[in-house]
């Protein structure tokens, strides 16, 4: 099993769409046929779950050719422009296309996130949306979480991901980049822990001009 269809087992099993959950919610509210940018999709879970429970026109992008070949083998996404795009160079989208752009498990990986940021910047509409789902790194699962994922044998990934994610999820919780980022911005930032305290779901709301 190469990783990109491994990582599709992973958003496919029961705690993966209670972990994607809050970004629906942070994206909202938006007129209906609003635009939204995944970046970054992986396998494209979050668009699946935005096709199938907003009204949002949802598009994906990734750098992994692998990914998206995932992606693009999801049934609910064959009406979903998904695209490839390229780490060093701009993303291929006129300024201000998007209402609202999602990065889910993406800019923590990244060891200088702010060439992307700027360009996320740019094809955000004036007073579009930034939302950011990082894995904390710091609590521990309680029972409450356990009692909520459940016991199906689908979720062994959730401790998997537990361990990889710890980390670096930690370092972008000191870094403060975001914050640091939307203040320069002039725009408003919030973060929450989500997840059970296992996740920061972080939204920069721009302003407009
Ligand atoms: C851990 S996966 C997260 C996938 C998905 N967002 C999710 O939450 O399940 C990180 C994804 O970011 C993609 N990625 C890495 N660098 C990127 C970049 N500079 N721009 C966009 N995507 C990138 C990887 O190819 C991978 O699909």
């Amino acid at each position: 099993m190469n990783s990109a269809r491994f990582f599709r087992s992973v958003q496919d099993a029961p705690w993966y769409r209670q972990f994607l959950a809050p970004v629906l919610d942070g994206v909202g509210p938006l007129p209906a046929q609003a635009t939204v940018l995944d970046l970054g999709m992986g396998p494209g879970k979050l668009l699946e779950l935005g096709q199938a429970q907003t009204s949002l026109r949802w598009a994906g992008a990734d750098t992994d050719p692998a990914m998206l070949a995932e992606a693009r083998q999801r049934a609910s996404l064959h009406g979903v422009a998904l695209h490839q795009i390229h780490p060093d160079q701009p993303l291929p989208f006129a300024a201000a296309t998007f209402d609202a752009v999602t990065c889910c498990s993406v800019l923590f990986l990244l060891p200088e996130p702010a060439a992307l940021l700027t360009e996320i910047t740019r094809i955000l509409r004036p007073s579009g949306r930034l939302v950011v789902l990082t894995p904390s790194g710091t609590a521990r699962p309680r029972s409450k979480l356990i009692g909520t994922i459940g016991w199906d044998p689908r979720n062994w990934t959730f401790w998997l991901w537990r361990h990889m994610t710890a980390e670096r999820g930690r370092a972008w919780t000191r870094r403060g980049l975001l914050s640091d980022f939307a203040a320069q911005q002039r725009a408003i930032y919030k973060r929450e822990g989500v997840f059970h305290g296992l996740a920061t779901l972080e939204v920069v709301q721009f302003m407009g001009p």
